[in-house]
């Protein structure tokens, strides 16, 4: 029999400032500024979040988490990617992989690669070997590389569960 397979890309950007946490996925990262947004600004969440969403086409980050509902000030954003994940099992689709890129120009994010795919992968309750998570600087070119925003991308294949 044949599957059914789909795929999501999610992508987000959140402005830089200093003396706010810096948060991938859950995971607090040493640095002395961190992003700016209405949630926790996890950039690397919501992207995933989109692509999960968008892989069965059931909307945006925003149509289910509106920035202008106070529920969601200062959010833990893992909850959003629960919930993202919820939906798509509940339209019958599991996760077979995600994969991901933050675009940082500092700090340096390799030495926490394995604390941000584990949290990652347990908040989509998928295995380490289908969660991946990169990281590029943007070579000190534009808003990234000139340290004023930080990128995420994602990308989430989805199969029909079995019936
Ligand atoms: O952007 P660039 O190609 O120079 O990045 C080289 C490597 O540095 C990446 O493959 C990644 O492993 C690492 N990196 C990192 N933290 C960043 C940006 C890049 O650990 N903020
Ligand atoms: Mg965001």
């Amino acid at each position: 029999m044949i599957s059914e397979y789909r795929t999501g890309l999610g992508w987000d950007v959140h402005r830089i400032r200093a003396g706010l946490p810096l948060i991938l996925a859950g995971v607090t990262i040493p640095s002395e500024f961190g992003l700016e947004g209405h949630s926790d600004a996890d950039v690397l969440a919501h992207a995933v979040t989109d692509a999960l969403l968008g892989a069965a086409a059931l909307g945006d980050i925003g149509m289910h988490f509106p920035d202008t509902d106070a529920r969601w000030k200062g959010a833990d954003s893992l909850q959003f990617l629960r919930h993202a994940h919820a939906l798509v099992r509940a339209a019958g689709f599991e996760i077979v992989n995600v994969d991901s890129t933050v675009i940082l120009e500092r700090p340096k994010l390799k030495d926490y690669r394995l604390a941000i795919r584990e949290s990652l992968a347990a908040a989509l309750s998928l295995t380490l070997d289908r969660t991946s998570v990169k990281f590029k600087t943007a070579e000190k070119v534009g808003p990234v590389g000139e340290g004023r925003s930080a990128e995420a991308q994602a990308i989430v294949t989805l199969v029909r569960s079995a019936a």
